[in-house]
């Protein structure tokens, strides 16, 4: 076997996996009511962007040959039905206008599709009486949303809610909506995970009474049930699949990979890049080398593309 390990540029030819600046989708914050970026301290790195600030970063990335950002938004109000997601002037809405204008074409804009940053309780849907999560209700919601987004130039929407149905409801609406060719990349396979806690803190977000997301969000035991998530997804119109977070589920994608025929997305999620900042902060691990393992495990395991908040540092890495 050592033969072809024998030096770097035979290691190059023979090597099975690639990982390009084309393969990156960059998650970004965008936060209603503030004048400069806020840093979040379980995200070192990452920050909550001004629309301007937003706009700058966008073109830093569109620079370094990232092809596409999806945006998450941080309202000042939030409220029981998370009005500020489908509201014309909510702030996703108001910096997908802006970044339509300033870069429209030349990046994918993607605008997560969720209620929980704007929920007032911090569930992903409307709230019934007895608490639990109403999924017709809900999805009434995300048609809202997703015209709202397409509306502001949201070139593809991303619901990550978790609701049955959830890619049905969305095609349906954009479709009547004049909407037909924006595609859907859909969270299909989203596991209930302990990995998105520093993205709680990233768009302020605290589920009311300790509850959690177990009633919508998989259960991390289930591998077969997640194939089934995606085949649902797909038969409902799903344009893309998203397997999340990436590391502890890439059974998971290399699974759907084999099962589907779409483009196959994995979210390398908020704790998984803290785990990295923090190891390598203590000098314990080189963090840019495990950055690039780790991504580069998750193409191997079958990922065309991955949402992580590593994209800038590791297409400047790749452009060398
Ligand atoms: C829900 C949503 C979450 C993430 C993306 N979309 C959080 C959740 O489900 O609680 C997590 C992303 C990350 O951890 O990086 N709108």
């Amino acid at each position: 076997m050592r033969r072809l390990r024998a030096h770097p540029r035979l290691r190059q030819m023979v090597a099975e996996t690639d990982l390009s600046p084309d393969d990156l989708i960059a998650p970004l914050f965008v936060r209603e009511g503030i004048d400069t970026p806020q840093p979040i301290g379980s995200l070192p790195g990452v920050v909550q962007h001004t629309v301007d600030s937003l706009v700058s970063e966008a073109r830093r990335l569109h620079s370094l040959g990232v092809p596409a950002l999806v945006l998450f938004g941080v309202p000042v109000a939030k409220d029981a039905i998370g009005s500020g997601a489908s509201d014309p002037q909510g702030i996703v809405q108001v910096a997908l206008r802006r970044l339509a204008e300033e870069l429209g074409g030349q990046m994918v804009l993607i605008a997560d599709l969720c209620l929980d940053e704007y929920t007032d309780h911090g569930h992903c849907g409307i709230v019934d009486r007895r608490g639990a999560v109403d999924n017709d209700a809900t999805l009434e919601r995300y048609q809202a949303v997703a015209l709202a987004q397409a509306e502001a130039g949201a070139d593809m929407v991303a619901p990550s809610g978790m609701m049955d149905g959830q890619v049905a409801a969305i095609r349906q609406a954009l479709d009547g909506g004049g909407f037909a060719s924006r595609p859907i990349l859909a969270y299909a396979a989203k596991f209930a995970s302990a990995l998105y806690g520093p993205f709680r803190d990233a768009v302020d977000v605290t589920i009311a009474g300790g509850g959690d997301r177990c009633g919508y969000q998989q259960d991390h035991r289930n591998r077969r049930e997640a194939v089934r998530e995606v085949l649902l997804d797909v038969a409902e119109g799903a344009d893309m699949v998203m397997v999340k977070p990436a590391l502890a589920y890439l059974d998971v994608i290399a699974e759907v990979r084999r099962r589907v025929d779409l483009p196959v997305a994995a979210y390398h999620v908020s704790g998984e890049y803290s785990m990295i900042k923090a190891a390598a902060a203590q000098g314990w691990i080189d963090g840019p080398a495990v950055a690039l393992e780790h991504t580069m495990a998750i193409k191997r395991a079958g990922a065309d593309v991955i949402l992580t908040y590593l994209a800038g540092e590791l297409a400047e890495v790749l452009n060398g």
